[in-house]
């Protein structure tokens, strides 16, 4: 059984978040998703439009992830990968080499992102859409 573990805030899922739960997923046999919690996402000075609560509903809602788990600090990647006893970390590789310390643990692996799509992109074309029906 090989287990994998990933992280994000996956906030507003979208195409390219599901291509990189499915690949990580298709990995090994048993995946879990460490999703930053709201304090987190703050810390981060990041605002999620989904509630902790909320994205961990959406994520266990997707056939390729069998456990959500929250990530509130920089440090638990090591205990996570222990306790959890993981095979391979998997991140974007808007993350390339950042988690490299983590191979003593286990493989790390950095996969591709989508090309074109991010939450950040979706609320910024959603506020143009507003800002253009507002100037009609
Ligand atoms: N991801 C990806 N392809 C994309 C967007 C995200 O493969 N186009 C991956 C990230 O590399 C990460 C995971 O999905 O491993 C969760 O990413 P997250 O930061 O939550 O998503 P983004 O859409 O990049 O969010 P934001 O715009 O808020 O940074």
């Amino acid at each position: 059984m090989k287990r994998i573990i990933t992280y994000g805030t996956f906030d507003i899922l979208h195409a390219g978040h599901i291509n990189l739960l499915r690949r990580a997923k298709e990995l090994g046999d048993y995946l879990i998703v460490g999703i930053s919690t709201d304090k987190f996402n703050e810390m981060k000075g990041k605002q999620a439009y989904y509630s902790f609560e909320q994205r961990k509903a959406i994520l266990e809602a997707v056939k390729y992830v069998d456990k959500v788990i929250p990530e509130d600090s920089w440090e638990q990647k090591a205990d996570d990968i222990k306790n959890y006893d993981i095979d391979i970390l998997v991140m974007g590789d808007n993350w390339s080499g950042v988690f490299d310390e983590l191979k003593e643990l286990c493989e790390v692996e950095y996969l591709p992102r989508t090309v074109g799509i991010s939450s950040t992109k979706i609320k910024e074309d959603l506020m143009k859409l507003k800002e253009e029906n507002e100037n009609k």
